[in-house]
């Protein structure tokens, strides 16, 4: 094989594994979460129950905060977390199972614990209360 066809060859197998190693990493942070617009209302992002009835895990929204909310339901149990990685503020990708940080690996459960560094400290969570029609979510101080 002369040196230019055997170039074009190798340079199209690098490409072609960049590319599904960038598909994998984009994969594993991509999820079909629903995402809402929650409301800032006295310090509150305010979410109606109907957005989460359905599917048990949504992705909130609002200007006034620097990262979206992860809002789940598991064991009967609301949780409410910021996607924002302790480590180096980059914002979280929800895998469904886990939450993962795209920037430099770091691994957190559903519920906000950090299970895989470099980042040390939990995530910062929202104490939820709710009447019948809306979740209240405060950052917890
Ligand atoms: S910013 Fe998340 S691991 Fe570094």
């Amino acid at each position: 094989m002369n040196s230019r066809r055997k170039f074009i060859k190798q340079s199209a197998i690098i490409s072609a594994g960049t590319c599904c190693g960038l598909s994998g990493l984009f994969l594993q942070g991509c999820s079909n979460l629903k995402s809402v617009n929650g409301k800032y209302d006295k310090g509150q992002i305010v979410v109606p129950i109907a957005d989460l009835a359905e599917e048990k895990k949504i992705i909130v929204n609002n200007m006034a905060l620097q990262a979206p909310i992860y809002l789940s339901i598991e064991n009967n149990k609301e949780t409410a977390v910021l996607l924002l990685c302790t480590h180096n503020d980059c914002e979280l990708k929800p895998t469904g199972t886990y939450l993962f940080c795209p920037c430099h690996g770091s691994e957190f459960t559903n519920e906000g614990q950090v299970t895989k560094g470099p980042a040390n400290e939990n995530l910062a969570e929202f104490i939820i209360t709710k009447n019948e029609t809306n979740y209240y979510l405060k950052l917890r101080q």
